[in-house]
């Protein structure tokens, strides 16, 4: 459960420490908790403050089941992506220590609890600007299950398996299927993140300025 301690994260640890957890205890995710992310997410911007998301709970033996098969088609997906094998039971290398940890989180994806975030689809926009609309409510949760001590998981199985869940969850035609996130009480530990530095994913003004250049 979530220490006091977790629960007085500052922001700034709560995004430097946020990492993907796919390995979870089993211990069920009280209602309180996972509201205060799903409170989280609804502090969130949206273009003319419109909010037009919504966000299902998925617990159900039934919905699981459907989050499953969309889990192994996603697997099925990014094993050739990212050269990934299941790692024999001696191999300790990082590699396999990740791989080890996804092979758990896909090959569990029955028993976890997870969030569909689910947007309006506008004619007059277009998808990725619809899903500026909800990717920042997408974050807010993650940052709250962080804050929390929660972890979680961002995943592609609602795009995989995107009919599947459209269908065990009854998403009208007209939303579209904009993220998926397993949530539960870690086994292991958050952070710290392997990101490239600002200095080399950032221009200024111009797109061959770079800023170690133009600081210089
Ligand atoms: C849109 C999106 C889809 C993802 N899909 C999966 C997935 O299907 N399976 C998985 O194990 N991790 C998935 N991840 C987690 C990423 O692999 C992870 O966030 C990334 O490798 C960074 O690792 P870190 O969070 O440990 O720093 C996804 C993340 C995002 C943002």
């Amino acid at each position: 459960m979530a220490s006091s301690l977790e629960s007085e994260l500052s922001v700034w640890e709560a995004m430097s420490t946020a990492r993907a957890i796919r390995r979870f205890n089993g211990e069920r995710v009280d209602d309180a908790t996972l509201h205060r992310c799903l409170e989280a997410a609804t502090w969130a911007p949206s273009g003319g403050n419109w909010q037009s998301w919504r966000f299902v709970v998925l617990r159900s033996p039934e919905v699981r089941a459907a989050v499953a098969k969309a889990a192994a088609i996603s697997l099925s997906v990014i094993e050739p992506l990212y050269s990934m094998t299941r790692p024999s039971p001696d191999d300790d290398s990082r590699a396999a220590r990740s791989h080890r940890a996804t092979y758990e989180l896909h090959d569990r994806a029955g028993d976890l609890t997870s969030v569909l975030f689910t947007t309006r689809n506008y004619d007059s926009a277009s998808e990725l600007l619809l899903g500026g609309s909800v990717y920042p409510a997408l974050q807010n949760f993650l940052l709250a299950a962080r804050a929390q001590g929660l972890g979680a998981c961002p995943t592609s199985w609602a795009s995989y398996g995107e009919s599947l869940i459209r269908e065990a969850v009854g998403v009208p035609a007209d939303w579209l299927l904009a993220g998926h996130v397993v949530v539960g009480w870690p086994r292991g530990h958050h952070g710290p993140l392997r990101r490239r530095p600002v200095e080399q994913v950032t221009s200024i003004d111009h797109w061959d300025t770079a800023w170690e250049r133009w600081t210089s």
